[in-house]
């Protein structure tokens, strides 16, 4: 198969050939497809038991073993930490956060992606690697915001130049971690709560490369879904304005302890419509992974070393799987809805275990903050929405999707109101 010029049509292709050759099939000689899915858990459960991080550069190099790290440590380490990040005063020191991005836009004609990526980055920042100073922070945000321009399309350039630019950048980023991690060890800096902080007494084992990847895999992870997902969410808040009305009538007479304590169960409807909106726009669109060992799919045979193609949103938008599977419609996750889900496999929009996102919790408590300060704090203007498509880059990214943030005013009343930090 040839593999066409422009990555809309690349999707659609995939699209058209997954439902004629029943979700498995060679892209080309080197990648299969799976995005059958049950075939899809299966191969993800099996490929990565037992997987043990690679060993260190260095060890390599004299033909020697490192101390062997089972990824399973890493997850469960995170998990940890991400279970104390959980706790209402993080969750609402997450809000803040996004506030103060969006704050500082009001009454500015802002291009909506680059928002919605700068709130998801800023906020979640300090959940991955705390305590830094401005000028680290920059640096790190930069990295994070040049790896995503490539994988969006929008690169402002190539070229030797460009290049030596980006490396230089990633490597100041690279700096940073590295000294944070030092400067923590040593009792230099505080220890923190956030994902990097468990690696410090790890360093023995990691060595400090491996523990840099650790920290890299984290902070890549924010650099992307979490701010596709929450344009996504500003794109059908615009684009639906019935269920925006019905998420703002829930969450605006909400008690903020009770939101904080439990979103999901606190504000259920408003779970719909974020879940709906990671059914219909998943992030990342595909993920390609390499076989660890030979694999039977659907009477297929991989080998050892060749590619697989994961992808949640094919699944999503499988008619075999979902009921009118192109119509936006969060009632499609109430309890015995017959267009709801068809199994345990069929929503997958943080992937599958054991390498399954760690930050599902977090990411989706995001999305239901961002719905919060539109319900509470913001009123957001769009000119025609009905005129934006979405593109098909790493995720779906709206296109020319530009707007006015300005201050809610307080239902009933006259002039722009006050409003409080958390939005309520
Ligand atoms: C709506 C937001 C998010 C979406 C849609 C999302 C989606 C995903 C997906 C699809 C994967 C790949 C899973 C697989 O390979 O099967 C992943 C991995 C991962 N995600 Fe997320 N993610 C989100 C937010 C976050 C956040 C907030 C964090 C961290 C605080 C995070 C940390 C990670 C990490 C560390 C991995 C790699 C896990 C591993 O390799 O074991 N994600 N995410």
């Amino acid at each position: 198969m040839t593999t066409p010029e422009h990555p809309d049509d690349f999707l659609h292709d995939l699209r058209r050939r997954s439902a004629a050759e029943d979700g498995v099939f060679w892209v080309n000689d080197d990648l299969l497809a799976v995005f059958e899915p049950e075939a899809a858990q299966r191969i993800s459960r099996t490929n990565w038991r037992g997987f043990v991080m690679p060993d260190r550069g260095l060890d390599l190099l004299r033909g020697r073993r490192s101390p062997v790290v089972p990824w399973v440590h890493v997850r469960t380490a995170w998990l940890a930490q991400l279970h104390r990040l959980a706790d209402v005063s993080h969750r609402a020191a997450l809000t803040d956060r996004m506030r103060q991005v969006m704050d500082a836009r009001l009454g500015e004609r802002v291009d909506l992606v680059t928002l919605a990526q700068d709130t998801a980055i800023r906020s979640l920042l300090p959940c991955a690697l705390s305590g830094l100073t401005p000028r680290e922070t920059e640096w790190i945000v930069r990295d994070l915001d040049q790896k995503l321009l490539r994988l969006i399309d929008r690169s402002p350039g190539d070229g030797p130049a460009h290049r030596l630019r980006f490396a230089a950048v990633q490597a100041r980023a690279g700096l940073v971690v590295r000294r944070v991690l030092r400067a923590r060890a040593a009792g230099r800096r505080p220890r923190e709560c956030d994902l990097a902080d468990p690696f410090v007494d790890l360093l023995p084992q990691l060595g400090m490369d491996r523990a840099l990847n650790v920290v890299t895999t984290v902070l890549t992870a924010i650099g992307g879904p979490p701010g596709s997902a929450a344009a996504a969410v500003l794109y059908e808040w615009v684009r639906q304005p019935e269920w925006a009305r019905r998420v703002t009538a829930e969450l605006g007479g909400l008690d903020t302890a009770a939101f904080l304590e439990a979103p999901t169960k606190a504000a259920p409807l408003t779970h719909r419509f974020v879940k709906e909106t990671l059914r219909m726009w998943s992030p990342p669109l595909l993920l390609v992974r390499q076989a660890r060992q030979a694999f039977d799919v659907g009477g297929i045979t991989l080998d050892a070393g060749r590619g697989y193609l994961m992808s949640p949103h094919m699944i999503h938008r499988d008619h075999r799987v979902w009921k009118d599977a192109d119509t936006f419609d969060p009632d499609r996750f109430l309890a015995g809805a017959p267009h709801g889900p068809a199994g345990r496999d069929s929503y997958v929009p943080f992937g599958w275990t054991p390498k399954k996102c760690v930050g599902a919790a977090l990411g989706t408590f995001q999305l239901m903050a961002l719905c919060r300060l539109m319900s509470t704090r913001y009123h957001l203007t769009v000119p025609n929405p009905a005129r934006i498509t979405m593109a098909f880059r790493f995720a779906p990214v709206p296109q020319d999707f530009h707007g006015v943030l300005t201050p809610r005013r307080p239902s009933g009343s006259g002039p722009r109101g006050q409003h409080s930090p958390h939005g309520t």
